[in-house]
Order: C-alpha cells, then structure tokens, then sequence
C-alpha cells in the first residue's frame, strides 16, 4: 500500500526507478493536445447518416485506430457522477482502501499501482489503478469497493450504458467491414473489466510515464478521459495529443479487433503523459472476448487472393502471451501470425 505513488508522492523528487531510459521517456519536447484524431457525432440516427456514421468509423479505425464519440446517449449526469466517484475513490483513507491493495496478479478487484507486476518492472509507471469486472453484474457487483459509498450504485448504472455504447460501436464497425449483423455480439464482447487509473501530478513529466507505450488486449476500449490531457497516441511514427473533450468518449480498436478484420483495422500504439500541476483520473472500459473464446481472422473478409494474417487462437492463450510480454505491442501477436 506504500508503495502506491498517491500515498508517497507528495513534495518528493522522482526516484531512480521511475525514470525511463532516453529512448522512451517524453522529454522535454512537449506534444501538445490536438483535434487529429477524428471526433464522430453517434446523434445522427437517420438511414443515410448512418452510412455516413459508419464511414467515418472505418477511416479512422483503419488511419489512426482512436477516435472520439459524441452525442453517445450516455448521460452527462452519469458521466460526471462517475468521473467524481472515481476522484473520490483515490482520495479516501488508506485505511479504506487498505483490503483492496493486492499484488497479487490474478485477484479479480484489485487496487495496485504501475503494472500488474510491480517487483517485474524495468521502470515503474507513474499511476494507481483500480481494476475490477463489470459483467455479468449481479455476480462481481459483491467484490467492488464498498467506498464511496455510491460507488457500487454509480458504476453499475455506467458500466451498463458504456458496454451498450461499446456494443453499438461494435455494429457499426461489423457493418462497416461487412460482416454479419451481431458478430462481436456474444463472446468475443462477453467479458467487460474497468480499470480506472489515477496519475498524481508529478515532478518532472519529462522523464517518466503514465502508462508507457502499448496497444490494448482488447477488442475494443471505451475512455472516460477526463478533462485533464495525458493520453498520446502514435501515428506514422509521430505521437498525437488527444484532446480532452467535455462529455466525449475515446474510442480505440483493441489487439483482437486487428485479428478479426485480418488487419484492416489498426489496434493504436497510445502511452500516457504526466503532468507537473493535476492529478488525472480516467478510467477505461475494456470490452473483452471470454476467455475460452476462439479469436480469429473473420472467414468472410479473406479474399480469394488472400490468406488469413492469423492462425485461430483461444483469448486466454493470447492473455497468457501478452502478459509473459509484458504488453509489447509488436511480441503480443507474434506467436499468432502465419507468414506467408
Ligand atoms: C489504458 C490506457 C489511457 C489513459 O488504460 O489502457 O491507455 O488516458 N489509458 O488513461
Ligand atoms: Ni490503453
């Protein structure tokens, strides 16, 4: 529990162990926010806009893999309420928090602080994060924080609406690759895990990171950002600030949405930045296959001329590779590609 950077940080230089080497920590060059990254309106509900909806999902999943979301339906009520829960969490009592804090790596609700194996790490990263399953909800709702005491009310009500809207992303895409209606609909979406991180300002963001460079396990994520910027993805080799925008959602493509669309769509290398003034909350929905569920190119979008990018593989199997990895964005695939 001392070791999470909310309960140490205060008024402290950045230790050794924090900083990254040259090569990949931010420098002093800062990358500003920027409107790159598209922003779609989900508002526009009539036959010929959600063409034009679906469009637009496509390019950017396909450009940048991120986009934004507004116009949602999710409710800015909600959306406030929970980003507040959240801030709440981090500022209670260590003592009621205490329970949760675990190293362990597979305990289901778990409050940690860098990776899930701290002791691993080469340099540890400058967050907290709370980690918990969301679906299905009757069964995990008993081993989420009984603190605030809201909490349990007001995720609940958030991880239903966010999995709908990630479920309706997922429609669009299915339909923007041609796929039959519903495919990401049952297992490859079953499992829905939040993990809300928590940034300290930090004494110098030039050296460390929030979370360093990866591409989500996912198959799709759902941010609640915040209006506090940090999030950074790559593109063309170049790294793009996204800009917090009130009441949106960022939207990226996970490791298994590049799998099922044999490549057409772009799982996003992001990290995250600190910054020397705000704590920042945020807090990520992850819409998950099952574990035992089988993940593989779509049959139908492989093309007479050409051949599948992957073999079929369980979730799990790719969970234990990413993990032994330690989240590089290239190795994760690796073991899963056919060459030729
Ligand atoms: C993540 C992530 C971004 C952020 O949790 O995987 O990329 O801005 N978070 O916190
Ligand atoms: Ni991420």
């Amino acid at each position: 529990m001392e070791k999470l950077v909310s309960s140490w940080f205060n008024n402290k230089t950045l230790p050794q162990s924090y900083i990254f080497p040259p090569e990949t920590r931010p420098g002093n060059h800062i990358i500003p926010r920027s409107n790159a990254i598209p922003v779609i309106d989900l508002g526009n509900a009539s036959a010929h806009d959600r063409t034009l909806v679906v469009q637009q999902i496509l390019k950017a999943s396909q450009e940048f893999g991120f986009f934004q979301v507004i116009n949602h339906g999710v409710s800015e009520d909600l959306m406030n309420d929970t980003m507040n829960v959240f801030k709440e969490f981090f500022e209670l009592p260590a003592e009621d928090k205490a329970d949760l804090y675990s190293e362990e790596f597979n305990r289901p609700c778990k409050l940690y602080t860098s990776s899930a194996n701290y002791d691993g790490d080469k340099v540890h990263l400058w967050r907290d994060s709370l980690r918990h399953p969301c679906h299905p909800l009757e069964e995990c709702i008993k081993i989420w924080p009984q603190k605030p005491t809201r909490y349990r009310e007001i995720v609940a009500a958030y991880s239903i609406e966010a999995k709908k809207l990630g479920s309706r992303i997922l429609d669009l895409i299915s339909e923007g690759l041609g796929l039959d209606l519903g495919y990401f609909g049952d297992k490859l979406s079953e499992s829905v895990v939040i993990s809300v991180n928590h940034y300290p300002p930090c004494p110098d963001p030039s050296l460390t990171l929030g979370i360093a460079k990866h591409c989500d396990p996912s198959l799709l994520t759902i941010l609640l950002q915040g209006d506090v910027f940090g999030l950074q993805v790559l593109n063309d080799s170049k790294w793009i600030g996204v800009e917090p925008l009130h009441n949106a959602f960022v939207v990226n493509i996970g490791h298994q949405l590049e799998v099922v669309s044999n490549n057409r769509l772009k799982g996003a290398e992001h990290r995250v930045v600190t910054n020397s003034t705000v704590a920042r909350t945020t807090a990520a929905i992850f819409l998950n296959p099952s574990e035992d569920c089988i993940v593989e190119p779509a049959k139908s979008l492989i093309r007479a001329d050409e051949s599948p990018a992957y073999r079929a593989f369980k979730f799990k199997e790719f969970l234990y590779n990413y993990v032994t990895m330690g989240g590089n964005s290239e190795k994760s695939l690796e073991p899963f590609k056919l060459h030729g």
